[in-house]
């Protein structure tokens, strides 16, 4: 691959997709939002997060679905499964939990303090004798359609979902199953509310091109190289609805000589990334899964793995971390990042993921900084379409897909 980049011709990852310029109108369009929240993050599968937040019978997490300005409480229940239901009380329908997680074998709603088990069931009204003719067998929380796969867990918003969850998946779960994912219990959280649709900043995160611009004296050098000086991508596969991009990385890149502490930091790890927070248990079945650096490069930096609509698994040399981006309106979204890194077990290690923290939030910050001012660019409507190159693959396809799911009767004929 490497010798086609150097060659500019187009790389093989290319073929089958098309190369004429896109429309910008989805990125501001407030009639095109309402068209995505109803035929898209309503009907698709959404990945909210993994079972290990959810260790335990008993254990519950809500989680914020800001699209819809509201909440669902996941649960995991006495049988072992992981139920989902709308964080709404049958009263009168306050939210019943904050945000947040914890293990409790009650849910007391705030307002008048209604009590349901984890199963979803009512179990307690004060003054239950003022409600004439209350059957409380029917006024449960109400469930949501969930199910997990690879220990990830998705909604679907549908009352009766017309496409289950192993094939709204298809590819993407031969691509991915089997990864295993390393310190999956310990994530740092980054979020942030952004003047940009969502789909500015997802973008952003599936192509390279950028970073010599947006991220020269952070991660430039990690990312091209005099033998890939625009950073091209080393693989772009289609996978059905989904999508996955494999990502360049200079082979020979060093800290400077300036960068005392993190040479410190990281002398001894062998990535020598920086995007890398230190070594962990589970990091050599998970580096030797096949969906993981998939074309074998020795110039290879990581992986991002589109799961339609909404989030990233990105995988690196230091493990996984996600991204999440939802849609709030035409032109803002809640922005979430998860960054995964093994509870440090000695001093050094503590000290490399500090300076790991600080460096991934010096790039995001980078990338942020960014996606407002592309948004004000887009809503000038003085361009009406977007050029995208090759190594842009990523964008292409998944407003691609939008695009079909928007115009879809179903999802099954989305996924067609
Ligand atoms: Fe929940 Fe009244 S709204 S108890």
């Amino acid at each position: 691959m490497l010798q086609s980049l150097r060659e500019s011709g187009r790389p093989d990852f290319a073929a089958g997709l098309d190369h004429c310029p896109v429309p910008l109108a989805p990125y501001r369009d407030p009639a095109f939002f309402e068209q995505e929240k109803a035929q898209v993050f309503a009907r698709a599968w959404l990945l909210l997060g993994r079972i290990e937040e959810l260790p335990e019978p008993g254990c519950y997490v809500v989680k914020a679905l800001p699209t819809f300005g509201s909440s669902v409480i996941l649960t995991h229940g006495k049988g072992g499964a992981i139920r989902a239901f709308h964080n709404s009380c049958s009263h009168r329908g306050s939210e019943v939990l904050p945000e947040g997680a914890g293990k409790q074998s009650r849910f007391v709603c705030p307002y008048h303090n209604w009590t349901y088990t984890p199963d979803g069931a009512l179990i307690g009204v004060p003054d239950e004798a003022d409600f004439a003719g209350l059957d409380k067998q029917t006024c449960g929380l109400k469930p949501v359609a969930c199910d997990t796969w690879d220990g990830w867990v998705f909604i679907n918003l549908q009352r009766e979902p017309d496409v289950g969850l192993a094939e709204f998946l298809g590819p993407m779960a031969e691509h991915l199953g089997g990864l295993s994912y390393p310190s999956a219990a310990t994530p740092l959280v980054f979020r942030a509310t952004l003047d940009a649709n969502w789909k500015v900043v997802a973008d952003a995160f599936i192509e390279t091109y950028h970073i010599p611009f947006i991220h020269p004296r952070t991660i430039g050098d990690t990312f091209a190289s005099s033998a890939n000086p625009f950073a091209r991508l080393l693989d772009f596969t289609a996978l059905g609805a989904h999508r996955a991009v494999s990502m360049y990385g200079n082979p020979d890149f060093q800290l400077g000589p300036d960068n005392k502490v993190e040479r410190t930091a990281y002398a001894g790890v062998a990535t020598d990334s920086v995007i890398a927070a230190a070594a962990s248990e589970g990091l050599t079945a998970f580096l030797e899964h096949p969906a993981v650096n998939p074309t074998g490069s020795h110039s290879w930096s990581m992986d991002v793995k589109n799961v339609f609509p909404h989030v990233h698994i990105d995988c690196g040399p230091g493990g996984f971390w996600i991204h999440h981006f939802w849609p709030m309106s035409a032109t803002t979204c809640e922005y979430e990042v998860k960054f995964y890194v093994a509870p440090a077990t000695t001093v050094r290690e503590r000290f490399q993921q500090e300076m790991y923290v600080g460096r991934v939030h010096e790039i995001i910050l980078e990338d942020l900084a960014n996606v407002a001012r592309t948004q004000r660019g887009i809503n000038s409507g003085g361009q009406q379409v977007m050029q995208l190159k090759d190594s842009e693959a990523g964008i292409r396809h998944h407003l691609a897909q939008l695009l079909k799911w928007v115009d879809a009767p179903s999802m099954r004929e989305a996924l067609s």
